[in-house]
């Protein structure tokens, strides 16, 4: 049997009868009184299910089909033809359904027809892939990682794989989750102090990396554009809606640019996936601007369309402290911005993007680059409505001198090979980093991150 997937069935504009034969799960069943039962199936294939419509006369049609519920996997054999009905174009009529797989206690099955919370399906991570709402996320966060691999290939970018498991902290704010092969649980080997990680199996202490920056900057500084792509992980106890402990980031790094280069680079790179995403995924989206949010794709298209406003920290703070907005936390320059701070710049302020550059040196990472002032450093962070922060990066410091005099003092040793870099043909160089999840939450408007990822991992959560 030749099975076709839905997504090429319903592309086809005109049918003369055709049969066919396709496979999936069963989202909903209906049963008429004239002994007609109505089934929607679903291959994964696209957003939408296929309507199946079986007749009394299936030889089958009492015995299994009346007993069919959500999640039962079938194939079926028919005749593609134009629909009657409201809804859809084309339907089967079926001359033979067979149940591959049925659902045992359909009483049990969680995912039944009726809307569940999203909580709820969060403890169900493993079946919420039957739903709507993730088909369609899914699809969105597939579509999306291909546009940034061919944005970056397209543009002479080479993806570089950097390390997992690292020994050195890149944002140096000591989220890190260690890797060991220690036995933590006997007592003979006990870990007192640093030096027992000599015994540990990479003979130094090691962790889950946060960020491929570092390592990728030396590629930087040898192919001149590349970008990494991939899990990071952050030991945060932060129990908010943005916040996971394993998140994919993208981090491209430029040779011989600046600050500026770096911010127009964000702002061409987001532009042109999110376009993408508007040409390519039009049924999803249509489904989150109904379902999940009503602004989803105008806020895509603002993005898409409108300049992104670049204002320097210390204007931030002005603009702030002369709102009359009250918020939780005070505004005062050299303190780090709050999310609240963050998301008035962005949703009542500006309305729309929004680059902050130039922060205070003491709240940023030692790799960024120190500017004349002495007081700041060549940092920007993008913010966007219903987010905040979506993207951060920096010109790094490219001055050995300079460099040390930033870093904290055991890591002089530590990052030699860093080092190096400022000490062989070192350039200037910037790059940032994106949350591939806070972006997934602003094309969906998905509210809460632990939505955007398949199998979220947050505090007190590793179940699946
Ligand atoms: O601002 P961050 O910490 O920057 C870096 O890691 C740099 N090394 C990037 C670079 O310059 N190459 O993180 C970058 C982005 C944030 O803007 C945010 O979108 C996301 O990563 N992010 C998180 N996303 C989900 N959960 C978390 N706990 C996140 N922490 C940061
Ligand atoms: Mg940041």
């Amino acid at each position: 049997m030749n099975f076709l997937s839905i997504k090429k069935l319903l592309a086809q504009d005109t049918v003369e009868n055709q049969s066919v034969a396709v496979r999936g799960w069963l989202r909903s069943k209906r049963d008429s009184k004239a002994g007609i039962s109505f089934l929607s199936l679903h291959d994964g294939s696209c957003f939408a299910s296929l309507q199946v419509v079986a007749p009394q006369s299936l030889n089958n049609y009492e015995s299994e089909v009346l007993k069919l519920t959500s999640g039962c996997a079938l194939e079926v054999c028919g005749d593609l033809v134009c629909s009657k009905g409201g809804e859809q174009n084309l339907e089967i009529q079926a001359s033979q359904i067979t149940v591959v797989g049925w659902v045992q206690n359909p009483d049990t099955y969680p995912i039944a027809k009726k809307r569940h919370s999203f909580e709820f399906l969060r403890t169900q991570a493993h079946l919420r892939p039957r739903t709507n709402t993730f088909t369609a996320i899914t699809q969105i966060r597939n579509t999306l990682a291909n546009a940034i691999h061919n944005y970056f290939y397209k543009n002479n970018f080479y993806w570089i794989n950097t390390p997992i498991i690292t020994s050195s902290d890149c944002e140096g704010a000591g989220e890190l989750f260690r890797v060991s092969t220690l036995d933590f649980l006997s007592r003979s080997s006990s870990v007192d102090s640093k030096s027992d990680f000599e015994k540990d199996f990479f003979g130094e202490e090691t962790f889950l990396t946060v960020s491929g920056q570092l390592e990728v900057e030396a590629y930087c500084l040898a192919m001149g554009k590349v970008y990494t792509f991939g899990p990071t992980f952050r030991a945060e106890n932060s129990n908010t809606s943005r916040h996971l402990a394993e998140f994919w980031m993208v981090e491209p790094e430029v040779a011989f640019a600046n600050l500026r280069d770096n911010i127009d680079l964000a702002e061409n790179f987001l532009k042109s996936i999110l376009s993408v995403v508007i040409n390519e995924c039009q049924e999803e989206l249509n489904f989150f601007e109904k379902r999940i949010n009503p602004t989803v794709i105008n806020r895509i298209m603002d993005l898409i369309n409108t300049d992104f406003q670049r204002i320097e920290y210390s204007e931030a703070v002005k603009i702030l402290k002369s709102s009359k907005e009250s918020f939780e936390f005070p505004v005062s320059w050299g303190k780090d911005l709050a999310s609240e701070h963050e998301r008035y710049l962005a949703e009542r302020y500006v309305q729309g993007p929004l680059v902050i550059s130039n922060y205070p040196r003491e709240i940023k990472a030692f790799y960024m680059r120190l500017n004349d002032d002495e007081k700041t450093v060549a940092a920007m962070d993008i913010l966007v409505p219903g987010i905040g922060e979506i993207i951060g990066g920096s010109q790094r410091e490219e001055r050995l001198e300079i460099l040390d005099d930033r870093m904290d003092p055991h890591l002089v040793d530590k990052l030699w090979w860093y080092r190096d870099l400022r000490r062989y043909g070192s350039v200037p160089h910037a790059g940032f980093g994106l949350g591939f999840e806070r972006l997934l939450n602003y094309v969906t408007g998905m509210e809460n991150i632990r939505d955007a990822i398949p199998y979220p991992r947050y505090p007190g959560h590793a179940e699946f």
